[in-house]
């Protein structure tokens, strides 16, 4: 039996209907014609495979990866890259259309190398085996390379597969690179049987979360340090990441921004960055390790118009100082809660900065925001090539007859 794809759904996916249920295939573009197998028949949607594709899309490429729809790391392989960003920039559009009633003309992406991007990556280990999880399973896929991380880290990752032919105890491997400094850091869970080989490999080597020698690495976006350990968060692609960076610095200097609040501000980066073109920055942040980073990044960087705070945004939001112009947002996944929302709508700063890696919770938040707020700008970064996530940057400014 063969299907016509009509679309693709948020997350890559070719839809079809099989009998007039949705139905999911994975690798599979536009108006193509699959001949597919169906692998799980749910009440309201079916998922199906592949088996071959008849009409090929003029977008589609042979993969990159033999693990590509194996290990569950990227999903969009087999579009040309131009085409994954249009796909993104589709993906977006329609969701703030539908969850916010947003509508976005000329929405721009901004995107550089599609390989070889990722500072960051966590492996599972098994016995004597690395590898990655396949998608939504705990099925480890056994890995000797991959395409989205840094060269230096897969060098590593050769060495890791002799070392671990010996060591058996081992459950999680994370690799961290420094921009520039191209310094390592190693953190292991598990029990690690052979400290002094892992200890050649790494600037910093943490093992159960102890430190074995430098406790951190460092990284710089454009021209600040930034000191990160490992359990701090710290975007993954450092070209995308400084494009995002100088947008926000631009916004900042022509809204003349005097008081701003960073919040989910991590190890500081977005609040160190624009200290030279504002009075003051408060960051907040819960996570204890990487405010103690951030209290050293102001340090590093020369930054004295910057003060961090640890707390959860929640907790402290209505205590902070009233008076600031300025809010940057960078929330995780999940968005903002409702106590912040209600809070920000309430203390009515004259701009709010957006920077999302979920369109979803986005559009949710913005609808509420758009009460009072109207959208200056959007912006998207492909800060994770090859997936299907996407960060965005919106640019909000308080309606005049709210601000009277
Ligand atoms: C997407 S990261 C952004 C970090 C930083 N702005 C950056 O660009 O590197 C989100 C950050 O929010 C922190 N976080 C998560 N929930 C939080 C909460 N309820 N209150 C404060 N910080 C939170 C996380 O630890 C993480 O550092």
């Amino acid at each position: 039996m063969n299907i016509r794809i009509k679309k693709l759904d948020d997350y890559g996916r070719g839809i079809a209907f099989v009998n007039g249920k949705i139905t999911f295939i994975n690798n599979a573009l536009e108006d193509e014609l699959i001949e597919y197998r169906l692998n799980k028949e749910k009440k309201k949607y079916n998922e199906a495979t592949a088996l071959q594709i008849f009409d090929l899309h003029k977008d589609r490429i042979e993969a990159n990866c033999p693990y590509f729809f194996l290990c569950g790391g990227c999903q969009l392989q087999h579009m040309s890259f131009s085409y994954e960003n249009t796909f993104k920039v589709q993906k977006v559009k329609e969701i703030l259309k539908k969850f916010s009633k947003i509508e976005v003309n000329n929405l721009q992406i901004i995107s550089k190398s599609p390989n070889h991007y990722r500072n960051k990556v966590t492996f599972t280990v098994n016995k004597n085996k690395l590898g990655l999880l396949r998608a939504k399973t705990n099925d480890l896929i056994e890995v000797a390379h991959c395409k989205l991380i840094h060269n230096k880290l897969n060098k590593i990752v050769e060495v890791l597969k002799v070392l671990l032919t010996k060591e058996t105890g081992i459950s999680k491997i994370m690799l961290r690179i420094g921009n520039k400094t191209n310094e390592v850091m190693i953190s292991i869970t598990g029990n690690v049987k052979d400290t002094a080989s892992f200890l050649n490999l790494a600037d910093s080597l943490i093992i159960n979360g102890i430190p074995m020698n430098q406790d951190h690495i460092t990284s710089y976006i454009m021209d600040k340090k930034f000191q990160i350990n490992h359990c701090s968060f710290f975007q993954v692609n450092d070209e995308i990441v400084e494009c995002l960076y100088q947008e926000i610095i631009d916004i900042i200097k022509n809204i003349h921004a005097r008081k701003v609040l960073d919040l989910y501000c991590g190890v500081g980066t977005i609040g160190i960055s624009i200290c030279p073109y504002v009075q003051e920055v408060i960051g907040v942040e819960v996570v204890k390790e990487a405010v103690a980073a951030a209290d050293h990044n102001k340090v590093l960087n020369g930054a004295k118009n910057i003060s961090f705070i640890h707390s959860k945004v929640e907790d402290i939001i209505e205590k902070l100082p009233r008076e600031f112009d300025t809010v940057i947002v960078d929330p995780p996944r999940s968005g903002l809660d409702s106590k912040t929302k209600k809070v920000l709508i309430e203390l009515k700063p004259t701009h709010i900065l957006y920077i999302s890696c979920d369109p979803i919770t986005l559009a949710r938040d913005l609808k509420e925001l758009k009460e009072i707020y109207r959208v200056e700008s959007v912006k998207l970064f492909n800060m994770f090539p090859r997936t299907y996530h996407v960060e965005s940057l919106v640019f909000l400014k308080l309606n005049d007859e709210v601000k009277l």
